[in-house]
């Protein structure tokens, strides 16, 4: 009777763990990836699998280990539990033999994990060959992005090229920060007066969130950004694209940029949202009052002493993202806010409402003024 009584008070103490471990199940089952596309656990680059497949055997690894032990634990618990006549045990303190397999397993297990992490560190300090070079600059609470062989700028929207592999090189305007394109490399530490560098050859196409990793501030939650993944064809169209937005070089004859429209609208068929439009705007830009208003306000508004809306040649060091194509992008305000012409014209009014410590005062703008301000910048694609 006492037994029995004593195995239920075990079991029902046992309850809480039980429970505890039915919610972390259930909890676990709600992780899938797909879900949550910020995860480094879907790689979509070389890069991104090398640090995947690391993680991957780790996992195995303390996956067999946690099996093996918890399972002679468990076993041993209910094998050889204590019954109230049972004598004292016999004491067995100091086993060489098992002493010292217990020491060799885990430094062999640890030495068949080390070996593919020391690789795998070699291979992402190794930048490939030929690879194309964009540089990130981290700013209080934005990314700007350069690409120096075209010489474009653009800002928290980083176009790639699908199956080529990119090589980043990051510093910081300000303080340090970290960039992390979770789906295609690791986190990478961002400093002013310092260069560091990422690469990585991107599997495939879409738009893809990235994040700062390191706190830099108030707003360093909403310091994020997207990775745009576009086939060649559609990168050098958007390039091309790019290289339009800015002065044109005096000597180039008249049929130049009609040319150059014409080959950015052939590769309008299958460029993404964004390119597509892009090419319309540039033929014939909307001139309706509202966008004629926005232009006056834009350039008496002071909007002007922080952001630059050319591509091409764009000036380096402005305090605010570049806005050449900021009417094509996703989203706004760093990354977070998507970019429809309510949260636009929202943005421009409040900034400091909607992303408080932000180094974009409040204007003043009225609501009429914000509408006129969202169509000029909606057009900038
Ligand atoms: Cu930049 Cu956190």
């Amino acid at each position: 009777m006492r037994l029995r009584t004593a195995a239920a008070r075990r079991f029902a103490g046992a309850l809480p763990s039980l429970g505890v471990l039915a919610v972390l199940a259930l909890a676990l089952a709600g992780c899938s990836p797909e879900r949550y596309p910020q995860t480094a656990l879907l790689p979509l680059s070389d890069f991104a699998r090398i640090g995947d497949d690391v993680q991957d055997v780790t996992f195995y690894w303390a996956l067999g280990v946690f099996i093996l032990v918890e399972g002679a634990l468990v076993y041993s618990i209910f094998r050889f539990r204590g019954r109230p006549d049972d004598p004292e045990p016999s004491q067995i303190h100091g086993n060489t033999t098992i002493e010292i397999i217990w020491t060799l397993i885990p430094a062999l297990i640890l030495a068949a994990i080390a070996v593919p992490t020391v690789k795998g560190i070699f291979e992402t300090n190794q930048t490939p060959p030929n690879s194309m070079k964009i540089e990130v600059i981290g700013h209080q609470w934005w990314w700007e992005f350069r690409y120096p062989d075209a010489g474009v700028t653009t800002a928290n929207e980083m176009f790639i090229p699908q199956g080529k592999t990119v090589e980043v090189i990051i510093s910081s305007a300000d303080v340090v920060h970290s960039f992390w394109p979770p789906r295609f490399a690791g986190k990478r530490d961002v400093f002013p007066g310092r260069e560091t560098r990422l690469w990585w050859k991107a599997d495939s196409t879409g738009l893809f969130p990235g994040q700062c990793a390191e706190y830099c501030g108030i707003q360093h939650a909403r310091m994020a950004f997207h990775v745009r993944s576009v086939s060649t064809s559609d990168f050098d169209a958007w390039i091309e694209h790019m290289k339009t937005l800015g002065p044109k070089p005096a000597a180039k004859p008249a049929a130049a940029p009609a040319g150059d429209s014409l080959k950015t609208a052939s590769a309008g068929a299958t460029a993404p949202p964004g390119t597509a439009q892009q090419k319309d705007t540039a033929a014939a830009p909307p001139q309706g009052p509202e966008y004629a208003a926005g232009e006056k306000l834009f350039m008496t508004k002071g909007c002007l002493g922080c952001h630059s809306l050319q591509a091409a040649n764009a000036p380096k060091g402005l305090i605010g993202p570049n806005l050449a194509t900021v009417g094509a992008r996703s989203y706004i305000a760093a990354g977070w806010l998507a970019n429809t012409d309510e949260n636009l014209e929202r943005w421009i009014r409040e900034p400091q409402a909607v992303k408080k410590g932000v180094l974009m005062p409040n204007l003043g703008v009225t609501a009429d003024e914000a509408k006129a301000l969202r169509a000029y910048l909606r057009a900038h694609k």
